[in-house]
C-alpha cells in the first residue's frame, strides 16, 4: 500500500536537511501551531471571563453553561468541514481562512452588547478552533522530515497548553478590573499573526501541491529546505509509489468516502478511538472544573485560581518532556506509560474523595494525573492523527478524528457534574480510571509505532495488528 504520506517532504531524511532548512521548517511549525495556541486560549479564557460576564449580563447557570459549550459545538462543526476546505483550497489557505474566522469571532464576542451576540461570537470562535485543530496536525506532518515529525507535531499540543496557561494568566491579570472583554480580546493578536503568516510566510504543503499536480512549486519548496537534487529524487519516489499504488488498484479519491475504504479502516479505528479516549479519560473535568473540584476539597476560591495556574504550568512542562521524548522513546511507550499513570491516579483520586482523605492528597493526585496525561495521551493523539492516515485522506482522517474528539469533549463536559452529583465524585473518577485502563489495552493491542517510520511501515504495522495481511510492498522495511 502506498499513501500520499510517502510524498517527498515528509520523507526527507534529517541528515539531508541542512541546519538552515531545519530552522525554516521549525519557524513554519511554530507559526502553524499558533492554531493550537488559539485552541488552548479560547477554551481556557472563558473560565475566568465567565465570572464577570455572568454579573454583567445577569446570566443564569444554564446560560453560563451555553457560553462555554457553544464553542465546543462550533468546534465539532468546524472540525467536520475543515477536511474539505484543506483539500480544496490547500493547507495554507485553510489556515488563513481559520485565522480570519478567529478574528471575526473574537470581534463579535468582545463587542457583544448582550447574551445572544456573545453566544454567536463563541460559536464562530468554535468553528475556527475546531477547523484549526484538524488542519494543524496534517499541515505540520506534511512539512516534517520523518526524524523530527514527532517533535514538530507535538508543537501543536505544546501551543495548546501555552494557550491554556496564557488564558489563565490573562484571566488573573484582568480579574481585578473584571474586564472580560479585554480577556477575550487578547486572542485577536495570535489570530492576526496566523493570517499574516499564512499570507506572507508559510509555504503550501508539498503533499497537497503534488496531489494537485503542482510539481514545480513542490520542487521549489523541497529545494528551499534541501537542494534540487533531493527535490527531484523525492518527487521521483513519489511518482513511483503513486504508480505502484495504481497498479495494486488502491482506492483513490480524497474525501470521507475514501476514508471508509477497507484498507484505511484500521487507521480510522485508531484515530477515532484515540480521539474518544483522550476525552473520556477525563482530562477536561480536571482542566475545566479544577476550581470547582478544588473548592469542594475545602480550599478558597482565590487558592483555586492559583491552583489552576499550577495545573497549567505542569501541563506545559510535561508536554515539553513529551516533545523531548517522542522521537526517541516512541509514541507507544509514551502512551502506555501515560495511561498507566492516569489509571492509577484516577483510582487514588476517587478513593481520596470516597474515603475522605485529606484534600491535599486529592490535589497531589490531580497534579500527577495531569502530568501523566501531558507526557503522553495529550500530545500523542494529535501527533498520531497526522501520521496514521494515507496522505490522500490526511485531511478527511484528521477531520473525522478531531470531530469525534470535540464531540466526546462535549459529552464529558455536559455529563460530568450531573453524574458526579448522582453517583458521587469519587465514583465518577473511577469510571475515568476504567476507561483509561481499557484505553491502555487498546493501545497495546492496536496502536502502531510511528516513530521515524515511512508511511508504508506504519500501514504494515496497522494491517498486522488488525489481523490483515500487509501488501507485499508494505511489508518491506
Ligand atoms: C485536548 C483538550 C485539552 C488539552 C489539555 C488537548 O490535547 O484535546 O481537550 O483541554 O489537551 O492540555
Amino acid at each position: 500500500m502506498q499513501g500520499f504520506s510517502s510524498a517527498p517532504v515528509r520523507e526527507g531524511p534529517l541528515a539531508g536537511v541542512p541546519p538552515a532548512g531545519l530552522r525554516k521548517i521549525w519557524t513554519w511549525g511554530i507559526l502553524i501551531a499558533l492554531g493550537g495556541f488559539l485552541f488552548g486560549f479560547d477554551t481556557g479564557v472563558i473560565s475566568g471571563a465567565l465570572l464577570f460576564v455572568r454579573t454583567d449580563f445577569g446570566l443564569n447557570s444554564f446560560q453560563q453553561g451555553t457560553v462555554v459549550s457553544v464553542l465546543v459545538l462550533g468546534a465539532m462543526a468546524g472540525a467536520l468541514t475543515s477536511g474539505r476546505i484543506a483539500d480544496r483550497f490547500g493547507r495554507r489557505r485553510a489556515l488563513e481562512i481559520e485565522g480570519l474566522v478567529f478574528l471575526v469571532g473574537t470581534v463579535v464576542a468582545v463587542f457583544a452588547p448582550g447574551y445572544g451576540t456573545l453566544l454567536a461570537g463563541r460559536l464562530i470562535l468554535g468553528l475556527a478552533v475546531g477547523a484549526a485543530s484538524a488542519t494543524v496536525p496534517i499541515y505540520l506532518s506534511e512539512l516534517a522530515p520523518k526524524d523530527i515529525r514527532g517533535r514538530l507535531l507535538t508543537l501543536n499540543q505544546l501551543m495548546i497548553t501555552v494557550g491554556i496557561l496564557v488564558a489563565y494568566l490573562v484571566n488573573l491579570a484582568f480579574s481585578g478590573s473584571g474586564d472580560w472583554r479585554a480577556m477575550i480580546a487578547v486572542g485577536s493578536l495570535p489570530a492576526l499573526l496566523i493570517v499574516v503568516a499564512a499570507v506572507l510566510i508559510l509555504p503550501e504543503s508539498g503533499v497537497w501541491l503534488l496531489q494537485r499536480g503542482r510539481r514545480g512549486e513542490c520542487r521549489e519548496l523541497i529545494a528551499s529546505v534541501t537542494d534540487t537534487a533531493t527535490a527531484d529524487r523525492l518527487i521521483e519516489r513519489y511518482d513511483r509509489r503513486t504508480a505502484e499504488e495504481a497498479e495494486r488498484g488502491e482506492p483513490h479519491g480524497t474525501g470521507p468516502r475514501a476514508l471508509a475504504a477497507r484498507r484505511v479502516r484500521p487507521a480510522l479505528a485508531v484515530g477515532l478511538v484515540l480521539a474518544a479516549l483522550q476525552q473520556f479519560a477525563g482530562i477536561n473535568t480536571i482542566i475545566y472544573y479544577a476550581p470547582t473540584i478544588i473548592e469542594r476539597t475545602g480550599l478558597t476560591a482565590s487558592n483555586a485560581i492559583a491552583y489552576s495556574i499550577a495545573i497549567g504550568v505542569i501541563n506545559l512542562l510535561m508536554t515539553i518532556v513529551a516533545i523531548r521524548a517522542i522521537d526517541r522513546a516512541g509514541r507507544r511507550r509514551l502512551m502506555v506509560a501515560s495511561l498507566a499513570v492516569m489509571t492509577v491516579t484516577m483510582v487514588l483520586l476517587g478513593l481520596s474523595f470516597v474515603a475522605g482523605w485529606p484534600s491535599e492528597l486529592s490535589l497531589v493526585f490531580m497534579v500527577v494525573y495531569i502530568a501523566g496525561y501531558a507526557a503522553g495521551l495529550g500530545p500523542v493523539f494529535w501527533t498520531m492523527i497526522g501520521e496514521i492516515f494515507p496522505a490522500r485522506v490526511h485531511a478527511a482522517g484528521s477531520s473525522a478524528s478531531t470531530a469525534v474528539n470535540w464531540a466526546s469533549n462535549f459529552a464529558v463536559s455536559l455529563a460530568f457534574l450531573p453524574i458526579a452529583s448522582a453517583i458521587g465524585q469519587g465514583e465518577t473518577f473511577w469510571i475515568f480510571a476504567a476507561i483509561s485502563l481499557l484505553g491502555l489495552l487498546f493501545v497495546v493491542r492496536y496502536v502502531p509505532e510511528t516513530k521515524g517510520r515511512e508511511y508504508e511501515r506504519i500501514d504494515a504495522d496497522l494491517q498486522h495488528r488488525f489481523g490483515r495481511r500487509p501488501t507485499e510492498g508494505a511489508a518491506v522495511r
